[in-house]
């Protein structure tokens, strides 16, 4: 038979993205597939906390094998902000380019423009929980570059490139990306168990 794992969202971009990472070995369930229509809390204070969470609110009511991520922007300059704050960094019912519109004035006249995206994944199979971490690491550009993407795309350039994350093809950002990379360490972890 073959195997079933459920990933704690709905989102259909993050969906897809682990589908193509997964392969034919498993069939991935969201939380629409098991009608879980409740609000899952995410209310630690780390990536490592919230993903951790996220994943054992699932599992202790559904018992499925089971995973969940949690992402963040670490900005040098700004002592690790707005990391595990990413998603309401300029206030409850923000949208994308407040945030973006935040961390630039804050960091308006800044030199030091290093930054990562890191994202961790919780991973519980059988009541035991394991966890992987992707990251990549760049700069905070001054201006915003590029129309695709979602979130910090538009000011994040990750080294080696010489355009953001909004202004390159989705495969080119989905090949280099924090989360693909978080993601296929958890897959590979799968296939050689
Ligand atoms: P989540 O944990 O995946 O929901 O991500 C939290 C927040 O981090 C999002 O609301 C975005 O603001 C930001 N974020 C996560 N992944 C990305 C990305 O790939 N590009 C830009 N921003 C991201």
């Amino acid at each position: 038979m073959m195997k079933e794992i459920l990933f704690a969202t709905n989102n259909q971009h993050k969906l897809r993205e682990v589908r193509e990472i997964l392969g034919a070995d498993y069939r991935l369930l969201s939380l629409n597939d098991v009608q879980l229509d409740v609000e899952i809390p995410e209310t630690q204070d780390t990536l490592e906390g919230n993903a951790a969470q996220k994943a054992w609110f699932i599992y202790d009511r559904i018992g499925i094998n089971c995973f969940a991520d949690d992402t963040g922007l670490e900005i040098e300059a700004l002592e690790g902000r707005p990391g595990v704050y990413s998603a309401r960094y300029a206030g409850e019912g923000c949208s994308f380019d407040d945030n973006v519109q935040k961390i630039l004035t804050e960091m308006t006249g800044l030199n030091n423009r290093r930054a990562c995206f890191r994202t961790v994944v919780c991973l519980i199979v059988d009541g035991k929980e394991y966890l992987f971490e992707g990251r990549v690491d760049g700069v905070i550009t001054t201006e915003r570059e590029g129309a695709g993407g979602f979130g910090y795309d538009p000011v994040f350039r990750p080294d080696g490139q010489h355009q953001t994350f909004a202004a390159m093809p989705p495969y080119l950002k989905n090949g280099i990306s924090h989360r693909g990379r978080a993601i296929t360490k958890m897959v590979n972890w799968l296939k050689q168990k």
